[in-house]
């Protein structure tokens, strides 16, 4: 694992938007797709904000783009303001000329009995595209990717999985109190992640800081899913100052 330390979150962003829009562009300049996996939550905000504005100020554009989210609540309607599709149209999807037939993002509206087929249609249309280019990755406090929790194997795929009460509280801010926060959610798995090309995994703030240090130093473990990325040979996490502090 390639470690980057930045000042702080905006430089960090900005970073990892280069990465991206050099990545666009080296596929555009081969008349060929780029391919991204995509993360949501409070950590990718800046990243996203950057590109809408290298789209808007840089021309940066994103037709040849197709994205695939990590993840999304079960069960959760497209339209609720908590739902990730709501959260990639508003930071990402609605300011940057994507074709909207290039986006997918698990569906957390379906009926229990279609789950199934559904999360292996989701590895197939990744396969179907040649596989990820670049994934991009959070990090939970307790070292989960996506929503693979503590526990998830290093061969999972996309599938349903029970969210633990700490990753609960911690996205309860986005929800009026617990108890609205789903239990479930639909993550692709470790495996799925680790066939992508590239990784770039961004941890800001010093509440990462142990479970970077973990997933870095620590032999890889289930109890850390985000240290199976020790087994990829192309990642990087991207860091500030305060949750690189633990690194030795
Ligand atoms: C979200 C995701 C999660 C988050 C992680 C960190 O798509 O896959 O693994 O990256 O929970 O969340 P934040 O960035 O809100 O601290």
């Amino acid at each position: 694992i390639d470690i980057v330390i930045k000042q702080d979150v905006i430089s960090g962003s900005k970073y990892i938007a280069n990465l991206i829009a050099d990545l666009i562009r080296s596929k555009q300049a081969s008349n060929e797709p780029c391919v991204l996996g995509l993360a949501t939550g409070s950590s990718p905000k800046t990243l996203y904000a950057e590109l809408v504005r290298m789209h808007k100020e840089e021309g940066l554009s994103f037709k040849n783009v197709i994205t695939f989210n990590l993840d999304e609540y079960y069960p959760i309607s497209r339209e609720a303001v908590q739902s990730y599709y709501r959260f990639m149209h508003t930071h990402l999807f609605n300011h940057i000329d994507i074709d909207p037939a290039n986006i997918h993002i698990p569906n957390g509206a379906i009926d229990k009995s279609e789950i199934k087929a559904a999360c292996l249609e989701y590895e197939k249309q990744i396969e179907a595209v040649g596989g990820i280019d670049l994934q991009i990755l959070g990090i939970g406090n307790n070292g989960h990717i996506g929503f693979n929790e503590p526990g998830s194997g290093i061969y999972t795929k996309t599938r349903l999985v029970n969210l633990t009460n700490s990753t609960r509280l911690a996205n309860a801010y986005e929800f009026a109190n617990i108890s609205e926060v789903p239990r479930m959610a639909i993550t692709m798995g470790i495996s799925t992640i680790l066939k992508s090309k590239q990784i770039v995994l961004m941890a800001w703030g010093p509440a990462k800081a142990e479970a970077v240090k973990r997933a870095v130093e620590d032999e890889d473990t289930e109890q850390v899913p985000a240290s199976f990325l020790q087994n990829h040979d192309n990642v990087t996490f991207v860091l500030d100052e305060a949750a690189a502090s633990q690194l030795t």
